[in-house]
């Protein structure tokens, strides 16, 4: 067992790495009176229940049923329920949009329930809309999400505690409009952290408590959050809520991952995490993909690398554009990229070619091969919405654009992709479990 030896030598905090930058963030905390005091614990003593209960970090590739049925064998029933079909392997969810919360989407929410066992919020559980002004949280959208999710027979998932997008102004802001001081920063953080999680203690499955924190080369992403708290903000963010709620399961979640800096930089990060005693029981790799990229083997690559540190694997936010790539535009999902309408970016406005509608199906059959491939490390695939219609990559990261990034049509139908899926699990041959 390797994975708990080297303590972050090659870690990201500038000012020192592991336990002993952990506990000086703590003092500050202490100082404020609102510290994690169980992460003041050993940090072996953490690191032993850790390595203990991550045994083998060795990935389970290989682990495909071939689905090479005898000849005279009937061809297993597909079903009609995603969530049944790769029941056996991983929680299949989607992302909700506020209006879906609200039932205001005809159809749409006995749809979910048909298909996906897990359930995030798209954008409720963003700082922005539970503490939009300081002190006054809303939860009553969180909350319907939660009481669909128990009606559904759903996991739910929340996203996200640390972000710079979607938080508003005021946090990292002082009382003279300056930059807010590393004492204020925290106690808000701290606030946020305990009274979200808390709330939800026991009700939410895990939290992708730290988002894009990366990069693209794999270092850290010069955010307000980083430079008032430090480099360490993230340690400080992941012992935060192990207090908040001891036992949901925390992540750390960011797009691009599978590119090989990248991926390194977020093996770096979990490392530094776990070397400080927190445990981080999934990375979330956001599949925001295309028809051409990434290749199938650089995501392979990451689900292996991640696998090895001991944490689950999860397919975050998967949607596939089969729109062209603007030259201005990074792939990925820097949601700060905001391109003006091009027409001739736009090509699919009056429906999706036959040949394009095939290519993603494809697309969709070999990702999910992949995954069923790793179905050992990898215990979610979240879809990043329901429909076309609702999906953000119509807006992303050119404004205005008619894509097919999901699953469903916008009114709802099943593509082909649906269909290929199911006749894919079911030729995997795990005994449901559902
Ligand atoms: C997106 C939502 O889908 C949009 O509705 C919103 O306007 C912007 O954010 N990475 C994430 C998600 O972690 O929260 C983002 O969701 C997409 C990129």
């Amino acid at each position: 067992m390797t994975v708990f030896k080297r303590a972050a030598a090659d870690g990201h905090c500038r000012v020192g790495a592991g336990p002993r930058n952990l506990l000086l963030g703590l003092a500050a905390l202490l100082l404020s009176g609102c510290a994690p005091d169980h992460v003041l614990r050993s940090a072996s003593e953490v690191h032993a229940g850790s390595a203990a209960s991550s045994g083998s970090a060795a990935p389970a590739a290989n682990a495909v049923r071939s689905g090479k049925a005898a000849g005279a064998e009937p061809a297993p029933d597909p079903g009609n329920s995603l969530r049944q079909a790769f029941a056996p392997y991983f929680l299949l969810g989607t992302a909700l949009s506020a209006q879906q919360i609200a039932g205001q989407e005809r159809g749409t929410l006995p749809l979910v329930q048909q298909h996906f066992n897990s359930l995030t919020a798209e954008n409720v559980m963003k700082w922005q809309l539970l503490q939009p002004v300081e002190g006054q949280f809303d939860f009553s959208a969180a909350d319907a999400l939660l009481a669909l999710a128990e009606q559904q027979g759903s996991v739910l998932i929340g996203h996200t505690l640390l972000w710079h997008e979607q938080t508003p102004a005021w946090v990292f802001q002082g009382p003279d409009g300056g930059p807010a001081s590393r004492e204020l920063l925290l106690a808000r953080l701290t606030s946020h952290i305990q009274t979200v999680m808390g709330r939800y203690r026991g009700k939410i499955k895990g939290w992708d408590v730290v988002n894009e924190a990366l990069n693209e080369d794999g270092s850290l992403r010069d955010t307000p959050w980083r430079r008032i708290l430090g480099d360490d903000f993230y340690l400080t963010a992941f012992a935060l809520a192990q207090q908040a709620d001891p036992a949901a399961e925390l992540y750390y979640n960011d797009f691009n991952l599978f590119k090989p800096a990248k991926r390194q930089g977020a093996v770096r990060l979990v490392r530094q995490l776990q070397a400080a005693g927190l445990k981080v029981a999934g990375i979330g790799m956001q599949g925001h993909y295309g028809l051409d990229f990434p290749a199938l083997q650089e995501v392979e690559d990451s689900i292996r690398a991640f696998a090895a540190t001991g944490a689950q694997v999860m397919i975050t936010e998967l949607d596939i554009t089969v729109l062209p790539n603007p030259e201005q535009a990074q792939i990925g999902a820097d949601v700060s990229q905001k391109l003006a309408l091009q027409a001739r970016l736009n090509p699919y406005t009056a429906g999706l070619p036959a040949d394009v509608s095939q290519a993603l199906t494809e697309r969709y059959h070999a990702l999910f091969r992949l995954f069923l491939q790793y179905e050992a490390s990898i215990s979610r695939v979240t879809l990043w919405g329901v429909h076309d219609g609702q999906s953000w990559r119509n807006g992303f990261p050119m404004q205005g654009r008619t894509d097919y990034a999901l699953l469903f049509d916008r009114d709802l139908t099943p593509k082909p992709a649906v269909t290929a899926l199911l006749q894919l699990a079911a030729e995997s041959g795990g005994e449901r479990r559902e």
